[in-house]
């Protein structure tokens, strides 16, 4: 039987601080999950964690997770109150954004932002997330959370070339073309512009439609709009299936 890991030194436990980092995200193309929640979302999405760590007593199990003293792993933990388990796993990227329907971010730069736009894709259908330039890693701590388990389900794609969007793409701009009651039929992507500057103007012009969610104010959050919209998509039809990953609210 091996013992608990009780030292934050750990070689393995540091192989997870430096996984917090953007940089060691890029280059070994892993990520990580905090969270019973979030690991029983990956179970459940088919998702198999590389290598993980729990607090004893967790109803986390499997082969490939090791024992972790609280106090060692709450030391790790990018969440305040502490984490009672900690997953590694593969990034996954397709190599081209799926339809019918699809959401497009452009310089997106606050991981909050993305995960919550992961979690709205879920909840509404869409078949994937195409990322532009500039947008937050979807594989940050922050963005992981924030999506509450929708990373496991949602494909996501990098664009370049927003010409490879599938369907008619939909410019999401406030106060500007036609109102929302306007969205075409799917196959469609929306996009969605970043928090300060919007979407730049030639994108815009480049896309066959502009629409707007009338709004008393200047405009709505990014991951707001983008709800909204996503929700528009569906013609108020929700009699969805129950949602494949539950996560708790935190
Ligand atoms: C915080 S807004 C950006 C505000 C920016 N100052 C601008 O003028 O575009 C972030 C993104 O959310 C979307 N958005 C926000 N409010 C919207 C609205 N009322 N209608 C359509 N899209 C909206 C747009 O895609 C926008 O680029």
């Amino acid at each position: 039987m091996t013992t608990a890991i009780h030292s934050p030194q750990n070689r393995h436990l540091q192989g997870l601080r430096r996984l917090q980092r953007r940089r060691e995200r890029a280059s070994s193309g892993r990520f990580l999950a905090e969270g019973e929640d979030l690991i029983e979302a990956a179970a459940r999405a088919g998702w198999e964690a590389l290598e993980g760590y729990r607090v004893p007593g967790s109803a986390i199990g499997g082969a490939r997770f090791r024992d972790v003293e609280p106090a060692a792993l709450a030391a790790i933990s990018t969440l305040g109150s502490g984490t009672r388990a900690i997953a590694v796993y593969e990034q996954r990227w397709s190599a081209a954004p799926a339809g019918p329907l699809c959401v497009y971010l452009h310089g997106l730069s606050d991981p909050g932002n993305v995960g919550s736009v992961l979690r709205s894709a879920l909840a509404f259908g869409a078949g994937s997330i195409a990322l532009g330039p500039g947008c937050a890693d979807p594989y940050s701590p922050k963005a992981v959370r924030a999506s509450m388990g929708a990373i496991f389900a949602v494909a996501l794609a990098r664009v370049e070339d927003p010409a490879t969007l599938p369907g008619e793409r939909v410019a999401l701009v406030a106060h500007a073309g036609e109102p929302l009651a306007a969205l075409p039929e799917r196959p469609l992507t929306l996009l969605i512009g970043a928090e300060r500057e919007g979407l730049p103007d030639a994108l815009v012009q480049a896309c066959e439609r502009v629409l707007h969610i009338p709004i008393a104010t200047d405009s709505l959050n990014a991951a707001t709009a983008a709800a909204v919209a996503l929700y528009e998509t569906r013609g108020g039809d929700l009699r969805s299936p129950a949602p494949p990953s539950r996560v708790q609210p935190s």
